[in-house]
């Protein structure tokens, strides 16, 4: 009996193998012939994190998208009845929301990665530059779907985000019309801003994070010692022309990742089930009550994800000079690439400068996300200047202190230890 199985499973392979004779070589390339660096660390694991979440959001969005109504009337009712009658609604829309934040606490972190251990530089430019595409249309999808449950947040955050586009010189005012599509936030905004975060922005992310992986997959993985496994002795126990310190990514990381994959949704289902709105970041309180054009909440905030750059925004008293700081603050990022000159990749091989800057960055960057959501007092918005004044500091001067830091030798071969 397990005989006749085992043939027919092989005659299907066959089958298939001869109508698709492109697909095997695919598999292997991505897959089982993809040898990655061996000493992989839990930093790692964001990348596949983030593509688990990718898999969530669209799964879920397109269920609620069944009986959501994209319209100013009855986008809120709708999304109270997905919670309240709609079979297991409340989970799919808990999963959604949480999958918002964790999309971004995932993606911060394996950014955060490539800082440290130099990820971006030479040949992963473009993997890092097709990264910070993704982040980009992330953070779009992001506030086009905070503005689909219709509450007062929404309304409010978009009324001053698309504003924000009024601070442009000359066509500002037809600028911010035009987005809206209305003299103010409207239904008609409403309605835009569903096609483009259903359909138009969740292509461009697949098709981005598609590119982001063949370009990875060209060039190799790099890893946690900053060490070119391609350039360094070839022959292991698979392949005698892959790099020796390689190991087929299938099943080596995919039975790895597996279990790290299991830990997260371990996680996300905790706050699922115990702390969906997370004390008010992940879901305001405000965003519970209807839109209201003729009541303003008492502190306009976005969602946690952006508050960093939000610090920034309102540290600076000129709105065009603070429109341009903050989009100033996120396009930076697409130079590191060439604004690191360090002639070694890990922060491993880096002197104690690096260490230091990278630590008061992280600090920089969180007190800013946490300022972002506070009130906006005169302490408070001098503590932002500072802080804002340190991150573009920090990149400002990157080729300097890059290149003055101290290094140590790089070994040609992955450490034993690892
Ligand atoms: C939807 C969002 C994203 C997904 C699904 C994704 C997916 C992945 C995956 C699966 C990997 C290989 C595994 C790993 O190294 O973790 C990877 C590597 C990488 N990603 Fe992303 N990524 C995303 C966003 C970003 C962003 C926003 C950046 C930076 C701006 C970025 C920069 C990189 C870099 C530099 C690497 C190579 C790291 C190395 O080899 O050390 N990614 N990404």
């Amino acid at each position: 009996m397990s005989n006749i199985l085992v043939r027919a499973a092989c005659g299907a392979v066959d089958w298939f193998n001869e109508r698709a004779p492109g697909f095997m070589p695919f598999y292997r390339k991505h897959m089982s012939e993809y040898y990655a660096p061996k000493n992989f660390n839990i930093w790692y694991i964001f990348g596949i994190l983030a593509s688990v979440v990718l898999v969530n959001q669209i799964v879920t969005g397109i269920w609620l998208t069944m009986n959501y109504k994209p319209s100013a009337a009855e986008a809120f009712a709708s999304v109270e009845y997905i919670m309240r009658d709609v079979d297991w609604g409340w989970l799919i829309r808990y999963m959604h929301s949480t999958g918002a934040s964790m999309f971004f606490i995932v993606v911060y972190l394996h950014m955060f990665r490539g800082l440290i251990y130099g990820s971006y530089q030479k040949p992963r430019e473009l993997v890092w530059v097709l990264g910070m595409l993704i982040y980009l249309t992330l953070m779009a999808e992001a506030f086009f779907g905070y503005v689909l449950p219709w509450g007062q947040m929404s309304y409010w955050g978009a009324q001053v985000i698309i504003n924000l586009f009024g601070a442009v010189p000359v066509v500002g005012p037809e600028l911010t019309e035009w987005i809206r599509g209305d003299y103010l936030v409207s239904d008609a905004t409403l309605n835009r801003f569903f096609a483009l975060h259903v359909v138009a922005l969740p292509l461009v992310i697949l098709l981005l994070v598609a590119l982001h992986l063949f370009a990875l997959h060209e060039v190799g993985s790099n890893n946690p010692e900053g060490i070119e496994i391609k350039k360094g002795p070839k022959g292991n126990r698979w392949s005698d022309k892959a790099p020796a310190d390689g190991v087929p990514f299938h099943p080596y990381y995919t039975v790895k990742d597996l279990f790290f994959v299991s830990c997260f949704l371990v996680i996300c289902a905790f706050v699922l089930f115990f702390e969906p709105t997370f004390g008010g970041l992940f879901l305001e309180y405000d965003n519970f009550i209807e839109a209201n054009p003729m009541v303003t909440p008492e502190h306009i905030k976005p969602v946690w994800y952006f508050t960093p750059f939000y610090a920034m925004l309102r540290a600076i008293p000129d709105k065009l000079f603070g429109v341009m700081t903050m989009g100033g603050a996120v396009m930076i990022l697409f130079l590191l690439p060439w604004l690191d000159k360090s002639p070694v990749k890990s922060i491993r091989y880096r002197g104690w400068l690096t260490k230091i800057l990278i630590a008061i960055f992280v600090v920089a960057f969180v007190s800013l996300g946490w300022l972002g959501l506070q009130s906006g007092s005169t302490t408070q918005t001098w503590v932002a200047r500072v802080f804002t004044f340190y991150y573009f500091a920090f990149f400002i001067t990157m080729p300097i202190w890059t290149r003055i830091d101290s290094t140590k030798p790089v070994p040609q071969r992955v450490p034993e230890h690892d």
